[in-house]
C-alpha cells in the first residue's frame, strides 16, 4: 500500500488533485449514477431517520447527491464520512460543514455506533485486502442495514485493452489493485457475509478515456453508452450493487 502522506508530499495528482475536477471526466454519466442511487434508496424503508456512513468519502464529492436523495425521501439523516487522506478530509470539512468527516484508515477506525446505510463508491479497487475491508464495513452496519457498493468494471476485456495496450499510463498513475467483474464482485460479497440484493451496470468501458470523455459530454452520448451496454453488458463502465448482511454468515 502507498504511504498517503508521502504521496501528498510528492504531489501525486491522484492524491492531491481535486476530486470534484476529476469527476468532470464522467460528464453526464454522473447523472446516471445518482439516478440509480436514488432509484435504489427510494425503494428502501428507512423510517424517519437514518445514520449514513460513506467509506472513502474523499473530498466529499458525494455528500450533496446523498443529502439530496435522503431529503427527497423525507428521511432525516446524519452523515459520517471516513477517508485516510488528510488533505481530502480537510477540504470536505470546509466545503460541507453539515457532514461529520473523519481522517482514518477504515481498517483501523474505532467506532462504536451502527450505521443504517453505507456508501462505498470507487474505493474497493484501491484496497489491497478487499475481504477484510468489506468485513470491517459489515461490522459497522446494523442488523438491517444496507451497503451500496460501486466499483469500476475494470476486469472486463475492453478495460484490459485500455490499460495494457492503448493507455498504459493509467496503471502507473492510479493505484488500482483490484480489477472487478460481475463474478468477482458477487464472490467477494458472499465471502464477506453479504447477500446481493440489487446488481446493476452503468456506463460503458470504451477503451480510451478520450472517447469516454467526448461521449460523456455530448447530448447523444448517453444513448451510445446504453446502446453499447445493451449488446455488450459485460463491458459496462461500472458495477453498482446493493448488499445486505447475510444473517447466516458467521
Ligand atoms: C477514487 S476515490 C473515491 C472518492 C469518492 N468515494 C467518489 O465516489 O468519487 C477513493 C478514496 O478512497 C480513499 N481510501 C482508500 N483506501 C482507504 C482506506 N483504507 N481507508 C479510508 N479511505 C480510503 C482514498 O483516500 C480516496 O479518497
Amino acid at each position: 500500500m502507498k504511504n498517503v502522506q508521502k504521496e501528498i508530499e510528492n504531489k501525486n495528482p491522484w492524491y492531491v488533485d481535486s476530486q470534484h475536477d476529476q469527476l468532470l471526466i464522467y460528464g453526464k454519466r454522473l447523472r446516471e449514477r445518482y439516478m440509480l442511487w436514488q432509484e435504489i434508496l427510494l425503494k428502501l424503508n428507512f423510517g424517519r431517520s437514518a445514520k449514513v456512513l460513506e467509506v472513502g468519502c474523499g473530498d466529499g464529492v458525494n455528500f450533496k447527491p446523498i443529502a439530496d436523495i435522503f431529503e427527497a425521501a423525507g428521511v432525516k439523516f446524519t452523515y459520517c464520512g471516513v477517508d485516510y487522506n488528510p488533505l481530502r478530509i480537510a477540504r470536505a470539512k470546509s466545503k460541507y460543514p453539515d457532514g461529520n468527516f473523519f481522517c482514518e484508515d477504515l481498517l483501523e477506525w474505532q467506532n462504536v455506533e451502527d450505521f443504517d446505510f453505507v456508501f462505498c463508491n470507487q474505493v474497493l479497487e484501491h484496497v489491497p485486502n478487499p475481504d477484510s475491508f468489506l468485513l470491517k464495513i459489515r461490522s459497522l452496519m446494523g442488523q438491517n442495514a444496507y451497503l451500496l457498493l460501486g466499483v469500476p468494471n475494470e476486469g472486463c476485456f475492453l478495460a484490459w485493452v485500455r490499460n495494457h495496450v492503448l493507455e498504459r499510463s493509467i496503471l502507473r498513475t492510479t493505484d488500482h489493485v483490484n480489477f472487478f467483474t460481475k463474478s468477482v464482485v458477487e464472490r467477494l460479497s458472499r465471502n464477506s457475509g453479504f447477500d446481493v440484493v440489487v446488481f446493476r451496470r452503468i456506463g460503458f468501458m470504451f477503451p480510451t478515456q478520450r472517447i469516454n470523455f467526448f461521449l460523456s459530454n455530448v447530448c447523444w452520448g448517453e444513448c451510445v453508452f446504453s446502446f453499447c451496454r445493451k449488446f455488450f453488458p459485460s463491458q459496462s463502465g461500472e458495477i453498482q450493487v446493493l448488499l445486505k448482511k447475510d444473517p447466516e454468515y458467521l
